[in-house]
């Protein structure tokens, strides 16, 4: 009999229902237990936050957004802010209580579903002593070590319909309608969904964009008598020489900046610059919500069965990974060496260049 706890840390993703239920259903058929820790770490912490699963707590949860579990990104359980008598925020270090915990609680292995930031912190668990096992989820993939996160599909699959919709409205206003989509430092979901979209234009972290070559490609648009175009532009863009659109951490306890707001600022840039009517829209959330496609969802199964079979390997300090459409283990260390990237060399891009979208570059 083994007693295996899961939490689900960072922004939520379409998929974390499903690994939650395969984990569940895997462990229950070898006979072994099963708990939730509630908010990331809270459980460990808090005995309330703590909940034992079972078939029926995950009962068709298989195709639902978000997490049962709850997640947060402003749980960091080695530099927690708190406010003290005083009032006054104060920095303390829980993880010794978290092990204490859960040890005290006989757990045989923790599976930590999470994106950069929740694996950086399973590995400072494993570090000191924790049995963990990673699950890679971000819908940004931009996770190393493996070839995709689960949740990414889902959020492309929202970005590529919204663009959809958006031709029908820009082409009977003959206007340039820019989209920001999320994605931090990484351009996968601009690029995967302004190719699939149809956009004209993508801007990517990693080209930065020279705002010339983006109000010359509208214009070469016109000259071609297409009098509406498609921007695309992740959250994390930046012009040639120009700093990334950051609005601070801004709330206690979160440690990564908010970003958001380049869109409207290239909207502004072209309108200026072609006097086309121009309006932006960000996508925001509604990219991390609803069901998770088929591709995601069956990823996400996949990874929590494959984390149950590590669990009774006793593979721990690893992260289940995907390669080459084969469920592999890697170490937490090796995904969180840096964050994933688009290759510039890589067929997407050449696919993008090669159909006329422009890059900015
Ligand atoms: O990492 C996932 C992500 O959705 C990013 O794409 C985005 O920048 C960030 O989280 C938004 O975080 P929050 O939900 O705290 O606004």
């Amino acid at each position: 009999m083994k007693k295996v706890v899961i939490s689900t840390g960072g922004g939520d993703a379409p998929g974390l229902n499903a690994v939650i239920y395969a984990v569940v259903h895997s462990c229950s058929r070898r006979g072994w237990e099963v708990y939730g820790s509630k908010s990331g770490y809270s459980g460990f912490l808090d005995m309330d936050d703590m909940v034992q699963l079972n078939l029926r707590s995950v009962e068709g949860i298989y195709s639902t957004g978000g997490t049962i579990l709850g997640s947060t990104n402003k749980g960091n359980p080695f530099a927690k802010p708190i406010l003290n008598l005083a009032g006054e925020v104060q920095v303390v270090d829980v993880s010794d209580r978290i092990m204490n915990n859960f040890r005290r609680m006989g757990f045989d292995c923790h599976i930590a579903i999470g994106g950069d930031g929740s694996l950086r912190l399973a590995q400072q668990f494993a570090e000191k002593g924790m049995p963990v096992i990673g699950v890679p989820k971000t819908i940004d993939n931009d996770l190393e070590a493996t070839d995709r996160t689960f949740g990414f599909d889902t959020a492309v699959s929202t970005a590529t319909n919204a663009l959809d919709k958006l031709h029908s409205t820009a082409k009977s206003h003959d206007r340039v309608m820019v989209v920001e989509v999320m994605g931090r430092e990484s351009g996968w979901i601009a690029l995967y969904s302004g190719i699939s979209g149809g956009a004209d234009i993508i801007l990517l972290p990693e080209i930065p964009f020279d705002m010339e070559k983006v109000c010359a490609k509208i214009s070469d648009n016109e000259l071609h008598d297409k009098h509406y175009s498609i921007v695309v532009v992740a959250e994390g863009a930046v012009e040639k020489g120009g700093q990334v659109f950051d609005k601070g951490s801004g709330e206690l306890g979160r440690e990564e900046k908010i970003l958001g707001g380049v869109g409207e600022w290239v909207a502004q840039e072209i309108r200026k610059e072609t006097e086309k009517d121009t309006r932006s829209l960000v996508l925001g959330h509604l990219q991390r919500g609803g069901s998770p496609t088929n591709f995601d969802r069956l990823l996400a199964l996949r990874f929590g069965t494959a984390a149950v079979r590590m669990v009774e390997q006793g593979i721990f300090g690893h992260m289940v990974a995907l390669e080459a459409s084969k469920m592999e283990a890697v170490p937490i260390a090796e995904a969180i060496k840096s964050r994933k990237k688009v290759d510039l060399e890589s067929d997407k891009v050449l696919t993008a260049r090669n159909i006329g979208i422009c890059l900015g570059d």
